[in-house]
C-alpha cells in the first residue's frame, strides 16, 4: 500500500513524500452515546483507516489531494481558515486552523489522503482524517503536542469547525488504539486501560448497512441537547456534572424530576448503558462471551427504543443475529442513523454467517449490506 501511494504522490507532486502516516477508524464494542455524558466506553481501533503522505513545500501553499474524491484544494498559508461547504478537505483545513489558533506557525504542504474506511459508514472516517492530519503536522512542524493534546484538538475541530457536538471517544480510540485490545475509556477523566479483546472462538464482524446517513448530524446534536436537558432537571436534587455520574438505582429515585417523556427516555438509556459497560468489562475479562453478547443485544434494544437512533436497517441486522446460533451478540455501533453494526460470530462459521445475513437483509431492505471480518489494530502512527 505504501509503495502504491508513494507512486500516486509522485504523479501528483513530482517528488517523494517526506513522510507517510496512518490513522485507523474505530468500532465501539459497547457504551453508545455515552462519551458526551461523561461515562465509560469500550472502543477498538480497526485496520481500515486513513493514509496521509505529506511533504512541506516552499510555495506557502497547502495542496490537498485525495484518491477517494475528485475535489481538491490549493490554498495559501493565511491567518485563519473557515469551512468551505461540505468538502472533505474541511477536516485537514480545520486542523490547520486549530494549530494556528494555538499559536503554531505552519508551512505550505503537499498532502495526499487515501482512506479505505467505507464512506459514511459510522466507522469514524472523520476522526481518522482529523487525527492523522494533526499527528502529521505535529510531527513535521515539531509542534510539541502530546497525543492526548492532539485528540483534544481533533475533537475541537469536529465540534467547532465542522459543527458536530461529538464526544471524545472516536478521536481517542483512533489515536490510542492497540492491536487486539479494547480501550476501557472513562470519558470524564480520560483515564483508560487497554484490555485484551480475547474473543476465544469468536471474531468481530462488521456489517455495513450501506444506508446513506442523512440527517445524522442534526439528530446527533439534538440527542446531545436532550441529555443536557435531563442533566439540568436532575441537578435540581443531585450535585452531578454528567448523567453518567449516577447509576440506574439513583436515576430511578430522581427521574420524576424529568418531566418531558422523550428526555426521560434518552436519560434512561444513558444511565443504563453506562451500567452495561461496567458489566461488559467484567464479562470480557472473565471470558464470559455469552454475557457480553447479552449486553450487546440489550444495548441495541435500548438504542432502538429509548434513544431512537437505530432504524429498520440496523434493526434487521440485530434481529438476524439473534436467530443465528453461531452469533453470540450484536448491536449497532457508533452514532446510528444507518452506518454499521457489529456481531460476535464463531470464526469457523463466518462465511455462512456472511452469506445468510446478506440474504436476510437484502430480502427485507432491498439492497445488500457489506460484511467484513474486522481486525483490531493500532492507533495513529508513522508508516
Ligand atoms: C459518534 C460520535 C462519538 C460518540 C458516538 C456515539 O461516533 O463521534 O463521539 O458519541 O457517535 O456513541
Amino acid at each position: 500500500m505504501k509503495e502504491f501511494l508513494t507512486q500516486e504522490f509522485n504523479k501528483l507532486f513530482n517528488k517523494n513524500p517526506e513522510n507517510t502516516y496512518f490513522s485507523p477508524g474505530r468500532v465501539n464494542l459497547i457504551g453508545e452515546h455515552i462519551d458526551y455524558n461523561g461515562g465509560l466506553v469500550m472502543p477498538c481501533a480497526i485496520t481500515f483507516g486513513t493514509y496521509l503522505l505529506a511533504s512541506p513545500n516552499s510555495d506557502g501553499i497547502f495542496r490537498f489531494r485525495s484518491l477517494n474524491f475528485d475535489d481538491k484544494l490549493d490554498i495559501p498559508v493565511q491567518e485563519e481558515y473557515t469551512k468551505t461547504e461540505e468538502y472533505w478537505f474541511n477536516y485537514p483545513l480545520g486542523v490547520i486552523e486549530y494549530f494556528l489558533k494555538d499559536g503554531h506557525p505552519v508551512l505550505g504542504m503537499d498532502m495526499l489522503f487515501y482512506g479505505d474506511i467505507p464512506i459514511s459508514s459510522g466507522l469514524s472516517s472523520s476522526a481518522s482524517i482529523e487525527v492523522v492530519t494533526a499527528f502529521a503536522l505535529n510531527d513535521m512542524l515539531n509542534a510539541g503536542y502530546s497525543k492526548l493534546d492532539l485528540v483534544k484538538l481533533a475533537k475541537s475541530v469536529e465540534n467547532n469547525f465542522i459543527g458536530v457536538s461529538c464526544g471524545i471517544m472516536d478521536q481517542f480510540a483512533v489515536a490510542f488504539g492497540e492491536k487486539n485490545k479494547a480501550l476501557m475509556l472513562n470519558c470524564d477523566t480520560l483515564d483508560y486501560k487497554a484490555v485484551d479483546s480475547n474473543l476465544g472462538e469468536y471474531i468481530l464482524a462488521i456489517i455495513n448497512t450501506n444506508k446513506p446517513r442523512k440527517l445524522a448530524e442534526s439528530k446527533y446534536n439534538e440527542r446531545v441537547e436532550e441529555c443536557q436537558a435531563a442533566l439540568k432537571a436532575l441537578q435540581q436534587e443531585l450535585s452531578i456534572s454528567h448523567l453518567c455520574d449516577i447509576d440506574t438505582g439513583t436515576f430511578n429515585k430522581h427521574s420524576h424530576l424529568i418531566t418531558d417523556p422523550v428526555v426521560y427516555k434518552r436519560a434512561k438509556h444513558v444511565v443504563e448503558e453506562n451500567d452495561r459497560v461496567k458489566l461488559a468489562a467484567a464479562a470480557l475479562s472473565n471470558n464470559n462471551l455469552d454475557e457480553l453478547g447479552r449486553l450487546m443485544y440489550a444495548s441495541h434494544d435500548s438504542l432502538r427504543d429509548l434513544y431512537e437512533v437505530s432504524g429498520a436497517e440496523l434493526d434487521t441486522i440485530a434481529e438476524y443475529c439473534k436467530t443465528d446460533a453461531d452469533v453470540v451478540g450484536g448491536r449497532m455501533t457508533g452514532a446510528g442513523f444507518g452506518g454499521c453494526a457489529i456481531a460476535l460470530v464463531k470464526e469457523s462459521a463466518f462465511d455462512k454467517f456472511s452469506n445468510n445475513i446478506i440474504e436476510y437483509y437484502t430480502q427485507k431492505i432491498g439492497y445488500a449490506p457489506s460484511v467484513y471480518s474486522s481486525l483490531i489494530g493500532n492507533g495513529v502512527g508513522v508508516l
